[in-house]
């Protein structure tokens, strides 16, 4: 540890819901004690059946042995009461986002923690000043943002108010870094670094779904295949939560006015039905039924390169474009117009199917499905360095230890060329008048300069 840091070895979190067991567990995996606290003794011992589930998925995977998982396990204490959090360093609040349950457990825990202790919240949208400024010692409380599954993804945004003491910051970071973890120090503003990106980004997705322009197997692999993500949007929103996506959304929007953050018709009105993603068995998918793989039957049409079935398969009303491959795949956009029939897109999908090409069909608009998804959260990550609110080393790191990006947004952008992001998102703002696709300036900057964003 660096001087000016503070000791921690035990460490108190409370709420044991998804993030919360999976915080408990980063905490038991690098060595620490943990008390683990959630409103009654039955919600304790949820998340203590959470803890053994995650853990016992690694035993089975040989990833840890049993010996381990019964030590890991014995360093963490399941309890209903507050007041088992004396002895802790640190404790990270994981409840639901409500500011007052958040202040009334932070002025609890004035009373049983000592003066010295660290206090936490892992809120994904609330204001973190506001928290603070409620609790006694406003100048110990931090943000500990980790990301879902918190156990795999490595980043922790580390928020600080204007009351927040260095030191606090200086241990919460090299904290996570001991524990593996990837700290990035950033201030108080809505959706911090990566949700605001990420929502803002799945947002968009969502009105493109609401067009009924494309499935959302297509859409989400225009994310998966087409960006190379490790999931599609919409398969990431039933991850997260549309509740929680709804609620983010909301906060960027009061803080921003931008359009793009508004919460879309749809995601409101699946959460007002009760259909919150994966948690409640149903989302954009549903959980309990067999996917559809989104492979309509059509004869196939062969040719001896991937090149040459795009261009066999173009006439009728539809063109095929090919992107270049990627990790996960290769991606193929059928464009349709007016003119087009469904025999010949469902031809064009069965032959690039078979070809192991992607397709993805959607109508003739700027941008396709794919670019209409990347450019505008790459114009996005821009605007943000241009803010200043955070450096280009920063945002690309949150993106992919945070969101299991391959590469962050503006080393996308370095690697496509600034010039070519910059005319995709004119061609999609001329079409849309949409003025959140308006270029960042920053951005027309590079692309006039020819210089990179990283590098
Ligand atoms: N707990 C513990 N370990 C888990 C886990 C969990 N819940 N889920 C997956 N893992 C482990 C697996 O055991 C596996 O480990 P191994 O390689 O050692 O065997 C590894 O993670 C990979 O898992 P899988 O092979 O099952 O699946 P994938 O390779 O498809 O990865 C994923 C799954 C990690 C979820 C990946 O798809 C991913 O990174 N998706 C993006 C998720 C994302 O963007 N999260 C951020 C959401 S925003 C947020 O959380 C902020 C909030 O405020 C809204």
């Amino acid at each position: 540890m660096t001087e000016n840091t503070r000791t921690i070895e035990q460490v108190g979190v409370i709420g044991l819901g998804t993030m919360g067991a999976g915080i408990v567990e980063v905490f038991a995996k690098a060595g620490l004690a943990v008390v683990a606290v959630d409103g009654t003794t039955e919600l304790a011992e949820r998340g203590r059946g959470f803890l053994e589930k995650s853990t016992g998925k690694q035993v089975q995977r040989g990833r840890m042995t049993e010996a381990d998982q019964a030590e890991l396990l014995g360093r963490v204490t399941f309890t209903a009461e507050l007041r088992d959090l004396a002895a802790a360093d640190l404790v990270v609040e994981a409840v639901p986002e409500r500011l007052d349950i958040k202040r009334e457990i932070f002025g609890t825990l004035d009373g049983i923690v000592s003066d010295q202790a660290i206090l936490a919240s892992n809120t994904s949208s609330l204001s973190l000043t506001e928290i603070a400024a409620g609790t006694k010692h406003p100048h110990r409380v931090v943000g500990m943002h980790f990301f879902n599954p918190a156990p795999v993804l490595k980043l922790v945004e580390v928020i600080t108010t204007i009351l927040t003491d260095d030191d606090v910051v200086t241990s919460v970071r090299d904290l996570a870094t001991q524990m593996g973890k990837k700290p990035v120090v950033v201030g108080d503003r809505a959706g911090f670094v990566a949700n605001a990106l990420l929502i803002t980004y799945l947002a968009r997705a969502i009105r493109t779904y609401e067009t009924g322009h494309v499935t959302r197997e297509d859409l989400d692999a225009a994310g998966r295949v087409g960006i190379g993500l490790p999931m599609g949007p919409l398969t990431l929103c039933d991850l997260i939560g549309l509740d929680v996506a709804k609620e983010v959304c909301g906060v960027l929007y009061n803080a921003t006015h931008d359009p793009s953050a508004a919460p879309p018709a749809l995601l409101e009105q699946m959460v007002a039905a009760g259909r919150l993603g994966r948690k409640t068995g149903q989302g954009f998918y549903d959980y309990g039924e067999q996917a559809d793989d989104g492979s309509p039957a059509g004869d196939v049409v062969t040719a001896d390169s991937v090149e040459a079935l795009a261009t066999a398969l173009s006439g009728d009303g539809v063109t095929v474009e090919l992107h270049q491959g990627g990790d996960n795949g290769r991606l193929a956009e059928v464009v349709r117009t007016a003119a087009a029939d469904q025999a010949t897109i469902d031809r064009a999908r069965a032959s690039l199917l078979a070809a192991e090409v992607t397709p993805v069909v959607g109508r003739d608009r700027a941008g396709r499905v794919r670019d209409a998804l990347l450019l505008p959260h790459l114009n996005d990550a821009v605007k943000m360095l241009d803010s200043g609110y955070a450096s280009a080393e920063d945002i690309d790191t949150a993106m992919t230890a945070g969101c299991g990006y391959p590469r962050g947004p503006l080393q996308i952008i370095d690697d496509l060329g600034a010039d070519r992001v910059l005319e995709g998102l004119r061609a999609m703002a001329a079409e849309t008048g949409e003025p959140a696709l308006h270029p960042s300036p920053l951005l027309v900057e590079h692309a006039a300069a020819g210089r990179p964003f990283r590098g």
